[in-house]
Order: C-alpha cells, then sequence, then structure tokens
C-alpha cells in the first residue's frame, strides 16, 4: 500500500492507494468520529463491496443506503432520500459518512455530509478509476440540475480516500475508459512527461496490469493533491483540472445526464480545446494528433454528438463556474503539459473548433 498526503492544514488528510484495503479497520478509524457510521452506496456497488466494507465498522452502529445507479439521480431527490435515512436512524451530529461507489455516489454522499446538521465527516471509498484519479480527492460535492451540471454543491474535504484497487476488476470496459479521460487530463495540464509515460503505456492500463493502474492512481492523486494543496477554494491554478469540462459539461447536459459518461465528454472536450488552441496559433496540428491519438487509443469518443450544434454549446456553455460577467472563460493549452484559463480566444475560431468536431451522424459519436 502507498499513502499520499493532501496537505490542508487541520483538514489534511491520507490518500490510501492498494489492493485489498475495504476491510481495513486500521485505515478507517482515524477517520471516524463518534459511533454512528452510514455507508452510502448504489445498487450496482453494494451487492459487490458492501459487506466487505460493513466488516471495518463492526465497532459502530453502522447503517447503510441505497441508491439508485446512475447520473440521473444524482440530484435533489436521491440527497433527500440520505436525509431521510440519517433522520429516521436518529444520526447525531456526531456521525460519520461513508461514499462506497463511483463519482456520482462519492459527490451526493459528500454533500450530504456538507449539509446534514450544518457538517458532519465522511470518508471516500472509490470504486471507478475515475472517482480513484479525481473525484474522491479534493473536496468538491454536489448534484446537478436540470439546467447545469454540478451547479448545486459545496466544498467539504474528507477525512480519508482509500482507493482498493481490487474493486476495478469489477467495473466494465467503457467505465474504465472514461476514467482514463481524467488520467490524461493530467499529464496534458501540467506533465507532457506523464503524457509520455501514457503514450508508452496505454495498452497495459487497457488491459489493466495491475502495476501500471496503480502507477497512474498515484500520479494522478499525488497532481490532484498538489493542485488542491496550493488552492482549494479555486481561486486559481485548480481551474486547470477543468480543462475538457465547459465542453464536456454541456455535452453531459445536453444529451440528458447518464448518456454521455463525464470522461468520454471531457475526452471530446480535451481535443476541442486542443484544436481551438492550434486556431489561435499556441499548439500545433502535430500537438492536436498527439491528443487525438491519445483519447483514441484510450477508446474514448473524439466526436461530440451531431445534435450538438454551436447555438447548444454556447446556451450550455454560459452556464458554467468558470463564468465571469458573462463571459466564458475556457482551459486551453499554451504548449502540451501548459495548461492556462482565459476568455480571450475568438469566438468565430470557438465556432469552427465546435463545428469541426461535431460528428456528421448519430453513428459516428
Ligand atoms: P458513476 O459513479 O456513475 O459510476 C459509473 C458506473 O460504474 C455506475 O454504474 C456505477 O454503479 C458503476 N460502478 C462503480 N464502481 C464499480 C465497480 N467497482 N464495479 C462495477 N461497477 C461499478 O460514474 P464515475 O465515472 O465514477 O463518476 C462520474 C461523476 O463524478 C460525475 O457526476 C462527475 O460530475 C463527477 N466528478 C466529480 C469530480 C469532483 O471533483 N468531485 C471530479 C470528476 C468527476
Ligand atoms: N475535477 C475538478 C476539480 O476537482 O477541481
Amino acid at each position: 500500500m502507498k499513502t499520499l498526503h493532501l496537505d490542508l492544514g487541520e483538514r489534511s488528510y491520507p490518500i490510501h492507494i492498494g489492493r485489498d484495503l475495504l476491510g481495513r479497520n486500521d485505515l478507517i478509524a482515524p477517520a471516524v468520529s463518534g459511533t454512528q457510521v452510514m455507508i452510502v452506496s448504489n445498487e450496482t456497488v453494494a451487492p459487490l463491496y458492501l459487506a466487505k466494507t460493513q466488516a471495518a465498522f463492526s465497532d459502530y452502529q453502522c447503517e447503510s443506503v441505497i441508491l439508485p445507479d446512475g447520473e440521473q439521480y444524482k440530484n435533489l431527490p436521491t440527497l433527500d432520500s440520505i436525509f431521510e435515512t440519517l433522520l429516521s436512524h436518529h444520526f447525531d451530529r456526531h456521525c460519520t459518512l461513508v461514499a462506497l461507489g463511483g463519482g456520482v455516489v462519492g459527490d451526493m454522499t459528500g454533500f450530504a455530509a456538507a449539509c446534514y446538521q450544518r457538517g458532519v465527516p465522511f470518508i471516500q471509498i472509490p470504486t471507478t478509476l475515475l472517482a480513484q484519479v479525481d473525484s474522491s480527492v479534493g473536496g468538491k460535492t454536489g448534484v446537478n440540475h436540470p439546467l447545469g451540471k454540478n451547479m448545486i454543491g459545496a466544498f467539504h474535504q474528507p477525512r480519508a480516500v482509500i482507493i482498493d484497487t481490487d474493486t476495478l476488476n469489477t467495473l466494465d470496459d467503457r467505465q474504465l475508459s472514461a476514467g482514463l479521460a481524467e488520467v490524461i487530463k493530467y499529464g496534458l495540464i501540467q506533465k507532457d512527461d506523464f503524457s509520455c509515460w501514457l503514450e508508452q503505456n496505454m495498452d497495459k492500463l487497457l488491459a489493466r496490469d495491475p502495476d501500471y493502474i496503480a502507477e497512474a492512481i498515484e500520479t494522478s492523486c499525488q497532481c490532484k493533491a498538489d493542485v488542491v494543496a496550493a488552492d482549494e477554494k479555486e481561486a486559481g491554478v485548480r481551474a486547470l483540472l477543468n480543462l475538457g469540462h465547459t465542453f464536456g459539461h454541456a455535452i453531459e447536459t445536453g444529451t440528458g445526464y447518464g448518456n454521455w459518461l463525464h470522461g468520454e465528454a471531457v475526452a471530446v472536450g480535451m481535443l476541442m480545446a486542443a484544436d481551438l488552441s492550434m486556431r489561435e496559433g499556441w499548439l500545433t496540428p502535430n500537438d492536436v494528433k498527439r491528443v487525438e491519438d491519445l483519447i483514441d487509443r484510450a477508446n474514448l469518443p473524439t466526436r461530440a454528438p451531431a445534435s450538438m450544434h454551436y447555438k447548444r454549446f454556447m446556451e450550455l456553455m454560459a452556464v458554467d463556474k468558470k463564468v465571469r460577467a458573462g463571459k466564458i472563460n475556457l482551459v486551453l493549452y499554451r504548449a502540451l503539459g501548459d495548461a492556462f484559463v482565459t476568455d480571450e480566444f475568438d469566438p468565430a475560431k470557438l465556432e469552427q473548433t465546435i463545428e469541426a468536431h461535431r460528428a456528421i451522424s448519430n453513428d459516428q459519436e
């Protein structure tokens, strides 16, 4: 097992990465406060991992709440079902919540913990690659609104992140690829040497070689922990972690939550950001090809849905947390491994980028 640390003063916490960690009471106990523990999971993950996870909490009053599975349920009514279970079991303000699942369960559990009795502790036990490399670390929690993705939420840091890489054995290939999109993101924003490593080892990652998967998770979590430690509330550098997300969130909202996976939408978005950066003269055509090849080799889409024309993108991108005084800010590239946030791009070039990366027909998506 390897343990990384996210350094946030009194809210610092460990990120444990290793095999067979689910039932490890020694990892969990230091992060639990009080005697009451509520494990939040969903109908897919609970049959696989709930019993093993509960074993680590045998010294506590341990209850569980099982949510429906899907991005379309990441909303306020589902959140309310968590509050209802907490209240019906008389959980007090010293209880601890545990998120057992992917990013959807993690974001909702964290937000429930941020709100319940004005804030209780929580632990992240992420079970998808995407959640293990990104969403479980950094304390962004929340739910979607029909008009905008992740628009209702709070910053609330977990007490610990426990990444059991064995849980990836039951994840399907499409979800593994979606997680690889966020892995690729770290190389593209800050670490071109990591992009080179991914170019060399993508086949091993797709084949789920445990050593290479563990290395990708460690590098990603270290990168995320460094960025969050420097800028917890996204006043500056943390915005870079949104590379591809303004385009991606528009695709997710525009196609109906749950149809495009978050990682798939982000993958197309990272390519669109590269294409726009090339049109602005910052990247070369060869750079853009590198981004496209990496995304394609991870079995991720390189074209947005045919239905997502320029006007639809612009409507949806206007509802983005990086919008300032009505202006869209995008994460673009000065070079590969050197991303930055800017609102200074030519709208005509943005339109060209969107139209050039839209599938011609639905078959192409
Ligand atoms: P997800 O939570 O929907 O999980 C994907 C699917 O895999 C689900 O059907 C889930 O039930 C299933 N699953 C989970 N673990 C499994 C396992 N071990 N074996 C088999 N099936 C398993 O999706 P996700 O990709 O994990 O997360 C996407 C969400 O994360 C989005 O809502 C996105 O907005 C959010 N997100 C948040 C942050 C953040 O910083 N908070 C960062 C990135 C993404
Ligand atoms: N996934 C973006 C962030 O955590 O800031």
